[in-house]
């Protein structure tokens, strides 16, 4: 093989390596199916025929390497990215190869920060995680809303989803984090992560029409808090997310996504409200769509195009508003996300 169009996704079974399978075929790519379930990849290529399957093992350095042969990026779909991250982010080293993942593991995308920065600038490669839903288009809102301001009080990132169908890697991905905070909760405040016990305040975001006030849990932390501080002076980082779609999450029993439409999206919907706050001064950025895993595609297939067609602004590892040019980046992705950047705000 060896073509400039070959892209691997490892994990590419999974629910959301499934959907970054497909939108890389619909953007001219050809996905190399890797994974460490020969079985899984075999099934997978029977539905989308003409894909080389590629077997590989994070415990295997050796089988992540031969299945990166010939690969021009490489996109990370398996979670938990505890796991995962840091093997395939060395095999992409090695083999000189940019690497996007969709971890939303706050642990595991510090870890990917702080154990490969220096590695990853120092060879000039680009390493892009938290590149999905939650983390990356956080920060391309920020960054969007953020304009010309190079610094701000505040930023605030109000998740309305509808609902929320986990999947079993999202559920496994929590249980590994919840471990790794001994159970504590985490929150971004004072320029750091902040571990403590504190019960979670609930209140009402007001969401722009048609969504309008909801109730969110507020400090409800997610990968932004990572992904945003990596590039942006800004001390204080606060997720919410809206109360019904956590409790979904929580439930005893979750049930998994399912199709809706003729592209397996699910009928989840989300809007993404982000605020920034410097003085008395505020800018925001939305978004609205539908299906947080489905459109984690996008995002992640975009995101290596630009690397591919030399449209980055940083090497090392870098979140994708450091990487890219956040709102050329969210306006590229029209198709899939509606974009609303009020007047006051730059970008
Ligand atoms: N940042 C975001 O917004 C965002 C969006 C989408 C997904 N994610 C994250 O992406 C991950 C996958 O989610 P999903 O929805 O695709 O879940 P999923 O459908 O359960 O798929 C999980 C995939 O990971 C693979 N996997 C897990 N541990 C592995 C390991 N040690 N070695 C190799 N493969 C391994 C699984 O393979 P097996 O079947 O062989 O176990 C499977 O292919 C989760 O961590 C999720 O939180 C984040």
């Amino acid at each position: 093989m060896g073509s400039g169009r070959n892209v691997a996704v490892f994990g590419a079974y999974g629910h959301t390596g499934r959907f970054v399978v497909a939108e890389l075929r619909e953007r001219g790519y050809v996905p190399l199916l890797l994974g460490r379930d020969r079985d899984k990849l075999l099934a997978l290529a029977q539905a989308q025929p003409g894909l080389e399957v590629r077997p590989a093992s994070v415990d295997d350095p050796a089988s992540l390497d031969r299945a990166l042969n010939g690969a021009a990026a490489v996109i990370n779909c398996a979670g938990p990215f505890a796991s995962t991250a840091a093997p395939l982010v060395k095999a992409a080293l090695r083999a000189g190869l940019p690497y996007v993942d969709v971890a939303a593991e706050i642990e595991a995308n510090v870890d990917t920060f702080a154990h490969f920065a220096e590695r990853a600038r120092a060879a000039g490669a680009v390493v892009v995680p938290a590149m999905a839903f939650f983390g990356g288009l956080g920060d391309l809102l920020v960054t969007t809303a953020m304009g010309d301001w190079t610094a701000a009080d505040e930023a605030h990132i109000a998740y309305g989803l509808s609902s929320w169908h986990p999947t079993a890697g999202t559920l496994a991905s929590g249980a590994v984090s919840a471990q790794r905070r001994d159970g504590q909760r985490v929150r971004y405040a004072d320029g750091r992560l902040e571990y403590h016990d504190d019960e979670l305040p609930t209140m009402e975001w007001s969401f722009p029409a048609p969504l309008g006030p909801q109730q969110v849990i507020a400090e409800f932390t997610m990968a932004d808090v990572v992904t945003v501080p990596s590039h942006l002076a800004v001390p204080h980082v606060r997720t919410y997310m809206t109360t019904k779609a956590a409790a979904d999450l929580f439930a005893p029993d979750p049930s998994a996504p399912t199709a809706a439409d003729e592209r397996g999206r699910s009928a989840q919907t989300f809007v993404v409200d982000v605020l920034v706050r410097s003085g008395d001064a505020e800018r925001r950025a939305v978004v609205a769509g539908q299906d947080i895993y489905a459109v984690s595609a996008p995002l992640a297939v975009e995101a290596v195009d630009r690397i591919l067609t030399g449209r980055t602004r940083a090497t090392g590892v870098v979140s994708a508003g450091a990487a890219f040019d956040a709102p050329d980046f969210l306006r590229a992705l029209s198709a899939h996300l509606s974009l609303h950047v009020p007047l006051d705000s730059r970008g």
